[in-house]
């Protein structure tokens, strides 16, 4: 076989098993062999040093064709490859990037949460902030600052757990949400607009009492604030809580100690067949205290009387759910029922947008 021939078969050989290499392995194999540093191409450019001039430039660039044809059936036989390759794994494995759906029926909105956050949410949309205050209070706080000294008879109002004295200042566990007023008002200064959902404690259990149940608390001072927005405040807020247009609310003079002039308020029901239906129906249900704050509590808290007013209210979280959704005992919001949770909480994907009452 001349030189030209072995040369020939070498490059029919490498092709053909180029092409028909089965994976990249085999293939880059080939490519150590036909142009690798060891490889039988450059064994046969080593020898081109012992030629002679004309033969070596002939078979230098015969050689050079060849390395140039092989190589380039690699690329094209890897490419070929690599497609193959990744076709396969395409096929083969593939990633679940679908969700699945959420467990909705795991959890419930407990209905004071969900209460709570109707009440802020109607409250902020007509400038309210909310405000906190600890639920261990001090009895000048919770009483005395409010216009309630001790011996007071209006503090027999309050059935109070009264903690054990630590320092220098009695503490009670807040027996309304009347003391965050104080608190905001000896830290922030008129204008004020607050309103304070929170726990509240009194010694007290039968159907509609628990030792534990929530309040809010709602406040506004400034200079010109009178009993007239007091009444266009509430009456907003009932219509939009209830989402009741026309529910009509009857302010009813009475006395607390924070407040003078002060009343409860009434929101219209009826009590058919013993069925309680709220709405302009001629019956009277109570739900709030409130009234213009008293002189002597804003003097307690640093605020120029003779220049600064307003109003306050507070009301029960519970009793407004129990009115609301129908719920008939006080105790069983805090029993932990599953039964009961499952039935009067809200699903948390689910639940009635409060923006929107409010914002009709
Ligand atoms: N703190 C009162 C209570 O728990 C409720 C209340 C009545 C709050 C009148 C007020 C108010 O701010 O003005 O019985």
């Amino acid at each position: 076989m001349s030189q030209d021939q072995e040369l020939q078969k070498l490059k029919t050989d490498m092709l053909g098993a180029i092409e028909s290499a089965p994976d990249s392995a085999a293939l880059e194999s080939l490519r150590t062999q036909a142009l690798g540093k060891k490889g039988k191409l450059t064994e046969m450019m080593k020898s081109l040093g012992k030629m002679e001039a004309q033969a070596r430039k002939e078979m230098g660039a015969r050689l050079n064709e060849i390395k140039t044809v092989l190589a380039k059936a690699i690329e094209a036989r890897g490419r070929v490859l690599g497609a193959a390759a990744l076709n396969e794994k395409l096929l083969h494995e593939h990633i679940d990037v679908t969700l699945s759906v959420r467990p909705q029926d795991q959890g419930r909105i407990h209905p004071i949460t969900q209460t709570t956050d109707e009440i802020v949410t109607i409250f902020a949309s007509m400038g309210f902030k909310v405000a906190k205050g600890p639920e261990i209070e001090t009895d000048w706080n919770n009483f005395t600052a409010l216009n309630l000294p001790p011996d007071h008879p209006a503090r027999q109002m309050q059935d109070t757990f009264y903690m054990p004295q630590k320092g220098d200042e009695p503490t009670v566990l807040r027996t309304h949400t009347s003391p965050v007023q104080i608190r905001t008002m000896m830290n922030q200064k008129p204008p004020i607009r607050i309103i304070a959902p929170g726990r509240t404690y009194r010694c007290d259990y039968d159907m509609t009492h628990t030792p534990m149940f929530h309040q809010f608390e709602g406040l506004v001072i400034d200079e010109k604030t009178n009993m007239g927005h007091l009444k266009g405040c509430l009456l907003d807020f009932m219509r939009a809580f209830f989402g009741i247009d026309d529910l009509p609310l009857r302010f009813r003079p009475s006395y607390f100690p924070f407040t003078e002039p002060s009343a409860e308020v009434d929101i219209g029901c009826s009590r058919k067949d013993g069925k309680l239906t709220l709405g302009n129906h001629g019956n009277w249900l109570e739900v709030a205290g409130c009234g213009m704050v008293n002189a002597k509590v804003l003097k307690n808290c640093g605020i120029d009387p003779d220049k600064y007013q307003g109003f306050a209210f507070g009301t029960g979280i519970e009793r407004l759910a129990m009115l609301k959704y129908g719920i008939p005992d006080l105790r069983t919001f805090f029993e932990a029922d599953m039964r009961w949770l499952k039935h009067y909480g809200f699903v948390p994907l689910d639940i009635p947008n409060p923006a929107l009452t409010a914002a009709d």
